[in-house]
């Protein structure tokens, strides 16, 4: 939810602004722009659209050589993706920009205070009144960090704001509160940016800011403090993966790049959590086993791929531990009243951890005293940071805006923490507990099988990339899957596609069903309690002029006389089933956008992380 970079050194700002834009991109494209700092004066270039359009446009009207720059990619909030309402916002007196992620709750006020003053102001956005109450406030504070400091004090909601000077060159300050922001400690130089990948290329040196705090940055120093100016502590960290992780590597699209690298997803999220015997540790977990004893509840709350995480994991967590677990989207959660007490365990999960839904949900159930478990891709970020305890996922940076690889290595963390649990509590898991450890210790393999049929599935895409509707169903962990596979063709396809859990469809839905309706069924095992059901509704599919497009295990032969399509999936047991039933999903998602000639990386009105509520 919009990216933001800057820099201080001897290297051409504009230059390390714009590669590092590049590798933010996939956290807003409505519109891009970049200001530096040469000659006492500021200079912006600013167009709505994609970053190559303000590329073109700077072609066209060069910048003059800078040491010190900023720059912008927007998510669009508070008007409309436009060229003028595109970042960076200038004072009336031309020496300030500032860039900004987030929400100024309080901004028409602010607005309307400056309107009373004479202020003139050009755009529809929040961020603009931060230019010129930062100008006016120029006027009494002794340098931009103080200035910038004076203006948090006034303003509510999430914000990362940064900010130039034209008056001094050399200095980028940036202030943050509910909205993510790093800096990069380079030799020399230094960077600021919403997220690690801005800066790789350069350092991998990154000091995470906390809440309410004010960093500038000088090409040789780093100074960070609160909201008033006292000195802050900062915790300074050296990030595990390098830029050619975050690069395509030969794939045309990052999510193909991402959905191949599933099995290494997996197998790193697993790296050294299971030993040979199959007993599972869990370091960072941040909770005693005492508290793990006490706990009678665990509620999960995530938002749109990571919820249905989420909701394999409750069923995994209830059949292995026998502890009862709710799950709850994170922007529904805090609203309604939910019980919590200190014997509640909450478990957030979040690739970015940023997403602001979530971040305001662990809030609040550490107000009411419960212990929260971040399961979080991002190191260093805010949820796992405010959290009891994490478990990271090691999926790498994921830069496709449809989460693919974090999903799969999402589901892994539950499951070891459900062995984990069963483990202290000495639940058993049902079946042998160390057998199936082991064997989720065998699913990257088996992912990577899944991936060998990739061109059948992508004919499969093509064959039927009219239909205007598709229909998803399954039971048991098959049916978050079912959600999973409908969420990603509609935000990569734009098409109408829903899931359901397929014992309901007699319920409602199956009166959608009409002639040449695609239907994608998951089913479980041979030998679940569901899987002659769902062969039932299969059946009941076809019978209603649906085609029917099964995913089913290897040797299932129950199904044959009843699909169109049969999609082969590799043996396992039923609660690890999501993992290889997915991928078939997302490859079919990505083929159906590609085909029509989507863009599948950024896909419309969408942004990878989603910072505001
Ligand atoms: C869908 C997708 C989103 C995210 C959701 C939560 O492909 O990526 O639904 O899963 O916005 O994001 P995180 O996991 O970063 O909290």
């Amino acid at each position: 939810m919009c990216g933001i970079v800057g820099y201080v050194g001897p290297k051409q700002a504009l230059d390390v602004v714009i590669e590092g834009l590049r590798r933010l991109e996939y956290r807003g494209y409505d519109s891009a722009g970049v200001a530096i700092v040469a000659d006492h004066r500021i200079d912006t270039r600013k167009k709505a659209g994609k970053l190559a359009n303000l590329e073109a446009e700077i072609e066209l009207d060069p910048l003059p050589a800078s040491h010190t720059g900023i720059g912008h990619t927007r998510w669009a909030t508070h008007g409309a993706p436009n060229d003028v309402n595109a970042h960076p916002h200038v004072s009336e007196d031309g020496t300030i920009a500032v860039i900004h992620n987030g929400i100024i709750e309080n901004f028409a006020v602010l607005r309307d205070e400056l309107i009373a003053n004479g202020v003139k102001l050009r755009s529809e956005t929040d961020t603009e009144v931060v230019a010129h109450l930062l100008a006016a406030q120029m006027k009494t504070s002794s340098n931009l960090a103080d200035g910038l400091r004076a203006v948090c004090q006034r303003l509510t909601g999430a914000f990362t704001i940064v900010v130039v000077h034209s008056e001094t060159p050399d200095v980028v300050v940036a202030a943050r509160r509910n909205s993510p922001l790093v800096v990069g400690r380079g030799v020399g130089e230094n960077f600021l940016a919403s997220d690690v990948a801005a800066f790789i290329a350069h350092t991998r040196n990154a000091i995470e800011l906390g809440q309410d705090q004010v960093v500038e940055i000088t090409p040789d120093s780093i100074t960070v403090t609160d909201f008033f100016g006292a000195p802050a502590t900062v915790h300074e960290y050296e990030v595990t993966w390098d830029a050619s992780a975050a690069e395509k590597g030969g794939y045309d699209l990052f999510m193909l790049k991402e959905i191949a690298e599933q099995p290494k997803a997996i197998a790193d999220t697993l790296l050294g959590r299971i030993d040979a015997t199959g007993k599972v540790s869990l370091e960072g977990i941040g909770l005693s086993d005492d508290e793990l004893k006490s706990m009678k509840k665990i509620i999960i709350t995530a938002c749109g791929t990571a919820y249905h995480a989420g909701m394999i994991a409750k069923y995994a967590i209830e059949h292995w531990t026998r502890v009862p677990c709710e799950v709850e989207l994170a922007s529904e959660f805090r609203y309604r009243d939910p019980i919590l007490t200190d014997d509640t365990l909450v478990i957030s999960i979040s690739q970015s951890g940023e997403t602001m839904d979530t971040l305001m949900a662990m809030r609040y159930a550490r107000e009411q005293g419960s212990k929260v478990l971040a399961i979080c891709n991002s190191n260093g970020s805010t949820i796992p940071r405010e959290s009891d305890g994490v478990i990271y996922t090691h999926a790498g940076p994921e830069v496709a805006v449809a989460s693919t690889k974090a999903f799969l290595t999402q589901i892994v963390a539950c499951y070891l923490f459900a062995m984990y649990l069963a483990q202290v509590r000495g639940t058993g898991f049902g079946e042998s507990s160390s057998d199936i450890a082991l064997e989720l210790g065998r699913m990257s393999a088996k992912v990577d099988l899944v991936l060998d049929t990739s061109e059948a599935i992508r004919e499969l895409a093509q064959e039927i990339s009219d239909a205007q509707s598709i229909l998803f169903i399954g039971r048991s962990v098959g049916f978050p899957v079912a959600l999973e596979g409908a969420l990603k063709l509609k935000e990569l396809a734009y098409m109408h596609a829903e899931g359901f859990a397929a014992g309901e469809l007699k319920h409602g839905p199956i009166a959608l069903l009409e002639e040449g309706l695609p239907v994608i069924v998951v089913v479980p095992p041979q030998g679940h309690e569901l899987h002659d059901k769902i062969v039932s509704n299969i059946q009941e599919v076809r019978a209603r002029g649906a085609k029917t497009i099964v995913l089913a295990e290897d040797d299932d032969m129950t199904i044959n006389e009843f699909a169109h399509h049969i999609i082969r999936l590799p043996k396992c047991p039923d609660l690890l089933q999501p993992l290889v039933a997915t991928v078939p999903l997302q490859i079919f998602a990505c083929e159906m956008a590609t085909v029509k000639g989507y863009d599948v990386d950024q896909p419309r009105n969408l942004a990878k992380s989603v910072t505001v509520e």
